[in-house]
C-alpha cells in the first residue's frame, strides 16, 4: 500500500484516495460530508466571479447511509488506535451518522455529540430557528489523545467553589474539607471549568476575511478547537471531504501535517490557494465576550422601559429602535454619549436616519456640551433632555 504524501490536498472520491493511505497511520480525521439536504449546495465568491457547488441529493436514506458507511469503515482502519474522528453534520442526517458511528466505532467510543451552536437571523417562518449543527466526535479506543482546554467560570459561578478545596462526606456527598481547626481549606489552583460539548463559535458573516465564497465553509476557529483537543504538534490530520481546505489550513496553522481530498477540482485549487495564504478571522466576540457588544447606554434606555423598543448594537449612530412605527418608516433612537458634543451625536443620528430611510428619530441628550450645526437639516428629529439634564438644569436656574 502506497503512503499517502503529507500536507497535500487530493482530488477524487475519497474511497479510492483513502485506499492510498497506510492503515493506522493517521491521528485525527475531521470530516464534513453533505449533510442529506436533498438539495444542490451553491454559493458565489466575494467578487461574485465564480459560483462554487456541490451536490447534496441522494434519493433515499439507504444510499446516503450506505455510502457513508463503506468510507467511515475505510476511515477507522486508518486512524492509529490513539487516534479520534469528528463528523459533522446537522438535523438532516445527524442520526444516520450517530447510528453508523455506533456500529462502526462500537457505542463504547462515543465521547460527545458537540452542539456548534451561533447567531442566525432569518426571517421568520413557522417553527424554531435552526441555530447549531451537530459534531460526533469518536475515539478509535479509550487510549486516544486529549488535551483538555479549560474556560472561565461564570459569573453565577460562587467564589467559595473556586478557593475551596473539596471532599465527600460519609454519605458521598460533596462538602467543603475544613481543617482541624474547622477553617475552610484553599483548593489546589484552579484552572477554571472544562471546556463543554456546547460550542458558541460565530458562523463567518458573509463579509468575513476568511470567507473564500464555499459553501458550507466552516470557521477556522472551529477546527482548531478540535485539533487542539485531540492532536499534538506533528500529528497527521485528515480531511477526506475537504472542501475550501479549512482543516487543513487550522490543521499547518497548529503546526500539524495534513490530507485533504475533495472530489472537486475546484475545491482542491481553493484549499491549495488558501494554504499559500492562510486568512483568519478573529472573532471579536469570542475575544470581548457578548457584553462588549452592548454599546446601547443601558441607564438611559432604561428610560424608555414602558415603551416597546429593540435596543440596537454593533451600530455607531442607533441605540434603539421603537417597536412602534411612524409613517411606516422605524422610529430610531440615539443617546448622546459622554464625549460627544450635541451636534456629533445629532449628525450621526441623522445620518443613520437618511440610510434607514426613517422619517422620525429622537435624540436623548444628556449633556449640555456643544450648538447645533446651522447647516445640518434637523427636520424629524425630537430632541429630549434626561431626567439627570433637566434637574441639573432646574438646579442652576
Ligand atoms: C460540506 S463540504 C465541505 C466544506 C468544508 N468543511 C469547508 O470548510 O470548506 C463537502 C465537500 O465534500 C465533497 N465531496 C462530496 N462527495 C465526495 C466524495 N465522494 N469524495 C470526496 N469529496 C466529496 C464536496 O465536493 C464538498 O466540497
Amino acid at each position: 500500500m502506497r503512503q499517502k504524501t503529507i500536507n497535500s490536498i487530493f482530488k477524487g472520491d475519497c474511497l479510492e484516495q483513502m485506499r492510498l493511505i497506510e492503515e493506522e497511520s493517521i491521528d485525527l480525521i475531521y470530516l464534513d460530508p453533505p449533510f442529506f439536504t436533498e438539495k444542490k449546495q451553491a454559493l458565489k465568491n466575494r467578487e461574485r466571479t465564480k459560483e462554487f457547488s456541490f451536490d447534496d441529493i441522494w434519493g433515499s436514506d439507504k444510499r446516503y447511509a450506505a455510502f457513508l458507511k463503506e468510507r467511515i469503515l475505510l476511515m477507522y482502519a486508518l486512524l492509529k488506535e490513539t487516534g479520534s474522528i469528528f463528523i459533522h453534520c446537522d438535523k438532516s442526517g445527524e442520526h444516520i451518522i450517530r447510528a453508523l458511528l455506533n456500529q462502526v466505532f462500537g457505542a463504547n467510543n462515543f465521547q460527545s455529540e458537540i452542539i456548534w451552536s451561533y447567531k442566525r437571523w432569518s426571517n421568520s417562518k413557522k417553527g424554531l430557528l435552526p441555530a447549531h449543527q451537530n459534531i460526533y466526535f469518536f475515539s478509535k479506543t479509550k487510549k486516544f489523545k486529549f488535551n483538555p482546554i479549560y474556560t472561565a467560570y461564570s459569573e453565577t459561578t460562587n467564589i467559595d467553589q473556586i478557593l475551596q478545596r473539596r471532599t465527600r462526606d460519609e454519605h458521598n456527598k460533596s462538602i467543603y474539607e475544613v481543617d482541624d481547626n474547622g477553617e475552610f481549606k484553599h483548593g489546589d489552583k484552579k484552572k477554571g471549568v472544562p471546556l463543554s460539548d456546547v460550542w458558541e463559535i460565530p458562523y463567518l458573516n458573509p463579509k468575513a476575511k476568511e470567507r473564500v465564497g464555499y459553501p458550507t465553509q466552516k470557521p477556522l476557529l472551529l477546527l482548531e478547537r478540535i485539533i487542539e483537543l485531540t492532536s499534538e504538534k506533528g500529528d497527521i490530520v485528515l480531511d477526506p471531504f475537504c472542501g475550501s481546505g479549512t482543516t487543513c489550513v487550522a490543521a499547518k496553522l497548529l503546526e500539524r501535517h495534513f490530507i485533504g481530498i475533495d472530489k472537486s477540482q475546484e475545491a482542491v485549487e481553493l484549499s491549495l490557494s488558501r494554504l499559500e495564504n492562510p486568512v483568519k478571522t478573529y472573532s471579536n466576540i469570542l475575544k470581548k465576550g457578548r457584553e462588549s457588544y452592548v454599546n446601547a447606554d443601558k441607564e438611559t434606555l432604561g428610560l424608555l422601559k414602558d415603551i416597546k423598543f429593540n435596543p440596537v448594537h454593533r451600530n455607531k449612530g442607533i441605540d434603539a429602535i421603537l417597536v412602534e412605527t411612524y409613517e411606516n418608516t422605524p422610529v430610531l433612537v440615539r443617546v448622546q454619549k459622554k464625549n460627544e458634543t450635541i451636534a456629533e451625536a445629532a449628525a450621526v443620528l441623522i445620518k443613520a436616519k437618511k440610510k434607514k430611510k426613517s422619517k422620525k428619530v429622537i435624540l436623548i441628550q444628556t449633556n449640555e456640551s456643544g450648538l447645533f450645526d446651522e447647516d445640518v437639516n434637523y427636520d424629524g428629529m425630537i430632541i429630549l433632555q434626561s431626567p439627570s439634564l433637566q434637574i441639573a438644569n432646574c438646579l442652576s436656574l
